[in-house]
């Protein structure tokens, strides 16, 4: 695991920007895995910018979605197809045939997540992949549980993701209780990992995940094994963890 040191917000999100432009320069058809959250925001940002001044061509770049909410299509505001239309996709000048979400609207979710699957190996795995952490430690919506779950699945939300994610809704009765999400072996495949984390409200999960046992009840601590993991993180998520120093 390496660990890249950021400031605050903004600059972990232009360090994060970097690594995934290096990846689309070097690699032009590069399939990227991405993630939705505010984490990744900044990120996103600086990639518009860049794109637009002619600095990274995204014009043969496949992407993977990490994950969508059960139920939400792609004209909801709150789907995870519209979070990236919005943020990322509608402002580069990637080719929206490339582009890959699982669909929420999808009701056989045996289908919806041997499609996925397929597809990803189909594009031959992830060149890199991007992760947020949540509160409670998961990837992707890969929640605490008993084992972790290889392949894309189906999965029921936990009421701490519902809470945190509640903000983004009218309020939390609105917030789908399932979600697809790729599984843990289709992230750790992952040619190359690479997280975001900011905030002192993830100090807990950043301690939990980097210093503490490999275990699924704490999603991201499978990381730790990953053979080219980066983590980008300001000093407020690293305040608990001055063993990662
Ligand atoms: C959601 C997403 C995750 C993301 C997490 C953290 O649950 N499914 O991929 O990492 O939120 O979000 P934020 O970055 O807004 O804290």
């Amino acid at each position: 695991m390496r660990l890249i040191r950021a400031k605050d917000t903004h600059d972990a999100g232009r360090k994060a920007a970097n690594i995934i432009s290096a990846q689309v320069i070097l690699k032009p058809d590069s399939v990227l895995g991405l993630a939705t959250g505010s984490s990744p925001l900044g990120i996103y940002q600086q990639l518009i910018r860049w794109c637009g001044r002619g600095d990274v061509d995204f014009s043969q770049t496949r992407t993977v979605n990490l994950d969508e909410y059960v139920g939400l299509g792609p004209e909801n505001e709150n789907s995870y197809h519209s979070f990236m239309h919005r943020n990322l996709f509608s402002q580069i000048n990637i080719d929206p045939a490339n582009v890959h979400i699982p669909n929420g609207l999808e009701p056989d979710a045996d289908k919806e997540c041997r499609r996925y699957d397929a597809l990803i190996r189909g594009l031959g795995g992830v060149d890199i992949q991007l992760l947020g952490l949540g509160n409670n430690a998961h990837i992707g919506f890969n929640e605490p549980a008993d084992c972790f779950v290889k392949g894309t699945h189906r999965v029921d939300l936990s009421q701490s993701t519902i809470d945190a994610n509640s903000r983004f809704f009218a309020d939390a009765s609105q917030v789908p209780r399932q979600a697809y999400t790729m599984g843990m072996l289709d992230i750790v495949q992952a040619e190359r990992v690479v997280m975001i984390v900011t905030g002192a409200h993830k100090a807990q999960a950043v301690h939990d995940a980097f210093c503490g046992p490999v275990t699924p009840m704490v999603p991201a601590s499978i990381l730790q094994l990953h053979r080219n993991f980066i983590l980008v993180a300001d000093e407020d998520a690293l305040s608990l963890s001055p063993e990662l120093a």
